[in-house]
């Protein structure tokens, strides 16, 4: 499927499961590594970017069992059993897999690189070197980019005050933490997701989090984990936007994790006007989790700055594609780092939306969308990102005619059987 003819669709109505959330399942693995003890994950997430996770953890001699594409075994080698891999660990594409490796490796007894393809290797890595570094890390990197070259020592705990809102820098920093001679202590410039923080609490962790600032103090060991992953919520986000957006649809996504960390999108779909309604909430793993229905609504133009930016940064692209077809102006700010992801997802969205005919004007920190407008048929690239991907394939949904979205593979990135799954609720076939 490297090319994928997405044609207009009459309403979409079902209701589905989405895979795994792609965040827990990275540090799922990466922490069941480190516990003392067998894990159990069921509900992993089999895609590109965390199946890269998996294959780094086997090459560092951790023991996986998959049982079947979701459900595996993770056999921790407790906090210093990991061992020097034979060759560079490839990340691949994963960001979260070359970030928070980095932050468990810079305390290891041993040394190792970090590469990845391509696109990993144009993203910016000097916002985890710099503050490991200053915990003692020995890391070389090339002009702030991959490869990093670790060479793992003793850390201090050291007290980071972060200027960019991320869970991977946070999670790296607390990751390493584990391995400081005191507490290390990261306060966040905005609610960056916290999945790492309730799981290491989860598995025994010393950890303490006041308000953005969150302190974990070294450890010795960690309990295996028993763990049922909850859908991920920045996948649900396409298929929801799909069912706002297609006339006469009706859409229920079940399980989803609606940790408020991530549900930006939600709130500000809401503002917009958007028909959701969220039922049946209960406990999973550690988060909440929810079955998310939608209705087709009209949408009226919003801003979005602040804080919320966070809580949806990867909903961006289809939140861009939502905009198209809502009512008036929708202004994106405070998002200027849309600009070091997958893509650089403003320029990407922004090429790929006014090919459709969208009118969307680019920011530094984000963009403006004036609506509604029609959108067309084109020939659209993805650029390699599964989110522009993904966004693309929702805008051709409401387009005239067939929309082309080239390069469309990288969607098994975050989100393995999207195509089918869009296809089991569209009542009209697509390509
Ligand atoms: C992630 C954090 C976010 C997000 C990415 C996954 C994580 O990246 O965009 O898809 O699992 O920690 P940043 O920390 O770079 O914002």
């Amino acid at each position: 499927m490297t090319e994928w003819a997405v044609r207009p669709s009459g309403g979409l109505h079902g209701r589905v499961c989405v895979p795994g959330d792609k965040s827990i399942s990275h540090r799922a693995l990466m922490l069941g590594s480190l516990a003392d003890g067998t894990s159990q994950v069921s509900g992993f997430l089999p895609s590109g970017d965390c199946l890269a996770t998996l294959a780094c953890l086997r090459a560092l001699g951790v023991q996986i069992e998959m049982h079947d594409a979701t459900t595996l075994t993770v056999h921790g080698r407790g906090m210093r059993g990991l061992r020097a891999p034979s060759a560079p660990l490839d990340c691949v594409r994963s960001g979260t897999t070359m970030r928070l490796l980095a932050g468990i490796l810079a305390g290891q007894a041993f040394g190792c690189t970090l590469t990845g393809d391509s696109q990993l290797l144009r993203r910016p890595m000097r916002r985890i070197t710099e503050p490991l570094r200053q915990m003692g890390a020995e890391i070389e990197d090339t002009d702030g980019h991959a490869p990093l070259v670790i060479r793992g020592r003793a850390l201090r705990g050291t007290d980071h005050s972060l200027d960019v809102a991320s869970a991977q820098v946070k999670s790296a920093l607390l990751l390493a933490g584990l391995y400081a001679d005191g507490p290390t202590t990261v306060r966040q410039c905005g609610p960056a997701r916290d999945h790492t923080e309730r799981l290491l609490a989860a598995m025994g962790a010393a950890i303490d989090v006041r308000g953005l600032d969150v302190t974990v103090a070294p450890a010795s060991s960690l309990h295996p984990l028993s763990l049922r992953v909850p859908g991920d919520v920045s996948s649900a986000a396409f298929l929801l936007v799909a069912g706002l957006l297609v006339a006469g649809s009706q859409v229920t996504v079940e399980g989803v994790g609606i940790n408020p960390t991530r549900t930006g999108l939600l709130d500000v779909l809401r503002s917009m006007g958007a028909s959701i309604t969220v039922e049946n909430e209960q406990q999973q793993g550690g988060e909440s989790v929810a079955d998310l229905t939608v209705w087709a609504s009209e949408l009226a133009g919003v801003e979005i700055g602040g804080d919320r930016v966070v809580r949806m940064i990867d909903e961006f692209p289809v939140l861009a594609v939502a905009a198209t077809q809502a009512q008036g102006k929708t202004v994106v700010r405070d998002a200027g780092e849309l600009r070091v992801k997958e893509t650089d997802r403003i320029a990407a969205i922004v090429i790929a939306l006014r090919r459709m005919g969208a009118q969307i004007e680019p920011q530094p920190d984000g963009f403006v969308v004036s609506g509604p407008t029609p959108l067309h048929a084109a020939t659209v690239d993805s650029l390699g990102d599964h989110r522009l991907a993904m966004a693309l394939a929702v805008a051709g949904l409401v387009a005239d005619a067939e929309v082309v979205v080239r390069d469309a593979d990288c969607i098994a990135d975050s989100f393995p059987g999207f195509e089918e799954l869009l296809r089991s609720l569209s009542s009209r076939g697509m390509a």
